[in-house]
């Protein structure tokens, strides 16, 4: 029975290249008041002056590009198989015509890493998408040719005005043909101005714990609401964070559209997919929640043979040094232990048998 991790990231060495160029976030930097480490500045708001530059975004070293570390902390947890991808912002923030080029070379990249560990490590790729819709469409068909991917890791921004953005559609109907399987994360969190003018003192708690999950349960909504799954009926997309609040909100969303005089007037409340039917044809969630109570509710949402094992490495590390059983994996894999006692065949689904059957791993 294989462990398998679907959620788990790395940024090339090319890519770190291009953050530590760099001076707007993202970007890495030495900063004066500690030069011997560096910190890595990605999401928005990390880089302000009001922070102390010591704990501006977080320290980041070779576990962030390094192949072997990503091995050994495969080794250290159990976890045969692991599906790498690059972490966010992804290539959300380059410059249109750079945007194309720019994920050929970090596919090949990761696509090469994977090819240093056969049979250990597969790949999502990552998509050109402030570029044209065009130049997306080709990349999905030329990442559906290279022997170790599985599909893509994308953020909720789209090609700039999210997932329910009709200009989508050639990139949709891409994926679909191509069979590639979009692994949804979240970057951009909510406004700041939600976390309150004493958001400096929580640390990066907010943003984290409910800045990302929302984001993604917004993103698709949105995405249903539009009728996504409705024009592509085989379009598989698997949401981070056991999909955020999605499975616990499902029914609010569905009885919120049943209620909505706008929406019937225009007839869009009858003849459409409903997010329970979409969570368990489309949808795959992972499992990593961190509690047995989020991992029931994606449970009952999608189905034990739709949910897969992560990690997030290497995010969220043991913050005492000389810690090699990382705290973040433990809760993972206890919560999945909980939940699912004695049922030993669904406990193995979730920890690598649907990984490999979904992602045809073998
Ligand atoms: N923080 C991030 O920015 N990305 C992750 O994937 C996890 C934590
Ligand atoms: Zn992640």
């Amino acid at each position: 029975m294989p462990i398998v991790d679907i959620h788990t990231h790395v940024y090339p060495p090319s890519f770190i290249s291009l953050l530590r160029s760099r001076t707007a976030v993202p970007y890495i930097r030495n900063f004066p008041d500690a030069p011997s480490s560096s910190r890595l500045i990605i999401l928005p708001g990390e880089d302000d002056p009001s922070t102390p530059s010591t704990s501006r975004g977080r320290p980041i070293g070779p576990e962030y590009w390094d192949i072997s570390r990503k091995v050994a902390f495969m080794d250290a947890h159990g976890i045969d198989v692991s599906v790498i991808s690059l972490a966010n912002p992804w290539l959300d923030f380059l410059p249109a015509a750079e945007a194309a080029a720019a994920a050929r070379a970090v596919n090949d990249d990761v696509n090469a890493l994977c090819g240093t560990h056969p049979g250990r490590l597969f790949a999502f790729g990552t998509l050109p998408l402030s570029g044209s819709a065009d130049e997306v469409a080709a990349e999905v068909a030329r990442l559906a040719r290279l022997p170790y991917m599985r599909g893509v890791i994308m953020g909720t921004s789209g090609l700039g005005k999210g997932l329910d953005d009709p200009a989508l559609d050639p990139i949709y109907a891409a994926l679909e043909r191509h069979r590639q399987l979009v692994f949804l994360h979240p970057h951009y969190g909510l406004p700041p101005s939600v976390y309150g003018p004493r958001a400096a003192e929580y640390g990066h708690v907010l943003p984290l714990a409910l800045g990302f999950p929302l984001e993604t349960t917004i993103a698709v909504a949105r995405m249903v609401l539009s009728g996504v799954w409705d024009r592509f009926q085989g379009l598989e997309v698997l949401l981070a964070h056991s999909g955020g609040t999605l499975p616990f909100l499902a029914g609010r969303i569905e009885s919120c559209v049943a209620h909505d005089a706008h929406l019937m007037k225009e007839g869009k409340t009858k003849n459409r997919r409903s997010i329970w039917d979409i969570l368990k044809k489309n949808i795959y969630l992972d499992a990593v929640i961190y509690s047995e109570v989020g991992l029931q509710s994606a449970l009952a949402a999608s189905g034990s043979d739709r949910l897969m094992f992560g990690t997030d490495h290497p995010f969220f590390p043991p913050l005492e040094a000389g810690e090699t059983e990382w705290l973040s994996v433990k809760t993972n894999y206890s919560a999945i232990k909980t939940a699912f006692g004695e049922d030993r065949k669904s406990a193995d689904a979730v920890l690598g048998d649907n990984a490999v059957r979904i992602l045809r791993l073998s």
